[in-house]
Formats: C-alpha cells, structure tokens, sequence
C-alpha cells in the first residue's frame, strides 16, 4: 500500500474534523505510525482561520494543541494526494462523492465507518451545543483515530 495518508472531512473545519485529526495525530504517535494527516471542509466560510475555541479547548484539555490549524476547502488533488477521506457525516460524504474527479484513488468513507457497530453513524455535530457536545465528539473521534491505528499498523 502508499504511504497512508487520512483527510478528515467536515463542514467548516473548524470542529469535528480538526478534533479527529488532533485525535489521529495523538494515537498514531503513541503508537509510532507515520501517517500523513490533515483535514478540511466541504465548505469556505470558515477558510484561514483556527479552530472554533471550544474545539481547541477539548483538544487541549486531551493533550493536542491545535490552536496552529488553519481551515482550509477540500480540493480535487485531494482525492490523490490522500489514501483515505473520512467525512464526519452523511452530507459531508454526499458533497466529497459529487466532488471526487474521474482520477481519484482515495477510499471514501464515514468516519464512524471505522468503529465496530458504529458504522452508518455521523459524529456529533457540536457546532451549535455545549461544551459536552465537543466532549462527545472527542470520544468519536479517539474511537475512530484508535479503530484506524489498528487497522494501518504493520502486523507484528
Ligand atoms: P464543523 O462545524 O463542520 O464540525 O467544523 C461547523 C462549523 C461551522 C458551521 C457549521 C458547522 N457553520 O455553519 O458555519
């Protein structure tokens, strides 16, 4: 296989998908992986700036300083730059599979597709809730960014 590389996407990135890539970088580094991570969203609004504060909050509160990310737009190189796309929710994957150019070569998927008996589920969208919104889209995320290390990590 190419070197792994994961894009996580969501909408503004600036919650859900900067969380999961703060999550993936923590796990994937505990475990020693080398992974190429970033994420991105579907839409611009939110294009240059840093995460939402209460995502670099709950990042912070679990060890991941995140508060250098910058959103950014996905783009068509991504669908072969990366290995693998991993949308935060069903419109998310519905706008990445309208996007995707004739020569892509990531694997698109859900993000909870990873986790056994999550598959099909969407993270929670913490945009408009409280802060233990964000503590329960952490928990998706880790529980993603764990199923994924497993999965990439060479056998032993
Ligand atoms: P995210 O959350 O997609 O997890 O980054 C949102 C961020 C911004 C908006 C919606 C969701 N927004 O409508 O601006």
């Amino acid at each position: 296989m190419s070197h792994p590389a994961v894009l996580f996407v969501c909408l503004g990135n600036i919650c859900r998908s900067p969380l999961a890539e703060a999550a993936l970088r923590k796990v994937a580094g505990e475990a020693g992986l080398d992974l190429h991570i970033d994420s991105a969203g579907t839409g611009d609004w939110h294009s240059g700036e840093p995460p939402d504060s209460r995502a670099i909050a709950t990042a912070a509160r679990h060890g991941v300083d995140i508060r250098s990310y910058r959103a950014r737009q996905v783009r068509a190189a991504d669908f072969t730059r990366f290995t693998h796309i991993l949308a935060a929710d069903h419109q998310n994957l519905a706008h990445l599979e309208a996007l995707q150019p004739d020569e892509a070569t990531a694997e698109l998927a859900l993000i909870l597709d990873l986790v056994e008996g999550r598959e099909g589920q969407s993270v929670t969208d913490p945009y408009y809730g409280d802060a233990i919104g964000f503590e329960q889209t952490w928990a998706d995320v880790l529980a993603a960014a764990h199923a994924l290390v497993g999965r990439l990590r060479p056998a032993a």
